[in-house]
């Protein structure tokens, strides 16, 4: 039975709720804002994962003064008893778990019409379209790989008019989020939709990027045997040293029982992929957009196709195989489990704060292109997360300082 207004309101904050009592450093920059209001008469588009965590980030950027405006940046992605949570602190959120593509598009032309001053974007979805509308902005804010690809190529080609901080790259992000975060909740999503096991299974990751070393990882852990797929040279030997059987896909299709893929890339598996796949085969997706499992051939090939979970679909070819494809293909950790892990958002999310800050008191002085998150910040949230976990560590004496430094300088 859907939810009721009020207790999808009860049930979305108590999920904010949860989320903000675990994430440290958002919540100590929140409190800041509240005080400093950087934000102030300042109005901040987002299109991001609509979630408990980003929720968090919202609220502490309307702390801030910010008047924030939110659509999805994935039509599966989002929880809707949030989205309603949203509403009630007056953030004006446009996402509907399952939403069209045009729903989705009237997102971003929502986000657009809200006339930002800044952008925070998950896929460069909204930068794409302002920049397509000649839209400016003081700057935007990019949360993960693919965005991160696509800003250099608009840079490249001399349409990027702003500043562009990229968020993904910052060390305290893709060291933890990409590795830590997919990994983790990669199996979340896998277990969600198919309540099967992990141990004794063979399993393909697509790409030993960040993403693909953290789901790797996180496999074996379970008790799968794992290989790992590449187009990298170097990144293949990498997984190899790490214990991990390196083929090519269309050798390994044969031996999977379950395959992820975090690439970026698409068509990952293909009509000649699904000819040869083993019998029962699961298709799981984690990289950003859901162009790398090759849905279209799957559907093609298949003399059946029928919904078997809510997020599983079967695929039947015609000698009797079948294959199951999860979360249609889309980001399987956001579509079907609960995202990333909420301390490993804190650290993106505080990122993105100050991102969004230093865009309004230094982003005019910037030239248009792609920005590094500055080291201090970067820095910032690093001893903030040690703060947070009661860790402490060792400091440089002064003669340690001197000597290290001697090194560098040649002397
Ligand atoms: P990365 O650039 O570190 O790694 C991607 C790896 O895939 C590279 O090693 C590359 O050589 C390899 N690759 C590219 N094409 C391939 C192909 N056809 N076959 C096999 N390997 C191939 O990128 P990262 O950070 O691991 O991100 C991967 C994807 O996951 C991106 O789309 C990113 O936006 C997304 N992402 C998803 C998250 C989630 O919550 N599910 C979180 C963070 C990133």
């Amino acid at each position: 039975m859907a939810d009721s207004g009020t207790e999808a309101v009860d049930r979305g904050m108590d999920k904010i709720g949860w989320a903000r009592a675990h994430m440290d450093i958002l919540e100590g920059i929140r409190a800041r804002f509240k005080k400093e209001l950087p934000f102030r008469g300042k109005t901040l588009s987002l299109v991001l994962h609509v979630e408990a965590k980003t929720a968090a980030l919202a609220l502490a950027l309307k702390a801030g003064g910010a008047d924030v405006h939110l659509a999805a940046s994935n039509p599966l992605t989002t929880d809707d008893q949030v989205v309603a949570g949203l509403l009630s602190q007056g953030i004006d959120t446009l996402a509907k778990k399952g939403e069209s593509a045009q729903d989705y598009q009237h997102g971003i032309d929502a986000m657009l019409a809200a006339d930002p001053d800044i952008i925070i974007d998950d896929g460069a979805d909204l930068v794409a379209a302002a920049l397509q509308r000649g839209r400016t902005v003081i700057g935007s804010t990019e949360e993960t790989t693919t965005g991160v690809v696509r800003l250099r190529a608009m840079e490249k080609d001399g349409k990027l008019r702003w500043p562009a901080i990229d968020v993904n790259d910052a060390t305290m992000k893709h060291l933890f989020d990409n590795r830590y975060g997919t990994g983790q909740s990669t199996l979340d999503g896998i277990f969600t939709a198919t309540n099967l096991t992990i141990a004794g299974r063979t399993a393909v990751v697509a790409g030993y990027g960040w993403c693909g070393k953290g789901v790797a990882s996180r496999l074996r852990g379970l008790g799968a045997e794992v290989i790992v797929t590449e187009v990298d040279p170097a990144k293949a030997v990498e997984a190899r040293l790490e214990g991990f059987r390196v083929l090519p896909m269309l050798d390994a299709v044969k031996e999977a029982d379950l395959i992820v893929t975090v690439t970026g890339c698409l068509d990952v598996l293909t009509r000649k992929h699904f000819a040869v796949m083993k019998d029962g085969c699961l298709l799981a997706n984690s990289g950003h957009f859901d162009v790398e499992v090759n849905t279209k051939d799957l559907a093609r090939l298949a003399v059946r196709h029928r919904k078997v979970r809510p997020m599983v679909e079967e695929f039947t070819f015609r000698d009797g195989r079948k294959a199951y494809l999860l979360a249609e293909g889309r980001l399987v950790n956001l579509s079907a489990g609960q995202g990333h892990p909420v301390e490993i958002m804190d650290m993106s999310f505080a990122l993105q704060a100050l991102s969004a800050e230093y865009l309004v008191t230094s982003g005019k002085k910037l030239k248009p292109g792609v920005h590094a998150v500055p080291q201090e910040l970067d820095d910032q949230v690093a001893s903030a997360a040690l703060q947070a976990r009661g860790i402490k560590i060792d400091r440089l004496s002064e003669t340690q300082k001197r000597y290290l430094s001697s090194w560098q300088e040649g002397t």
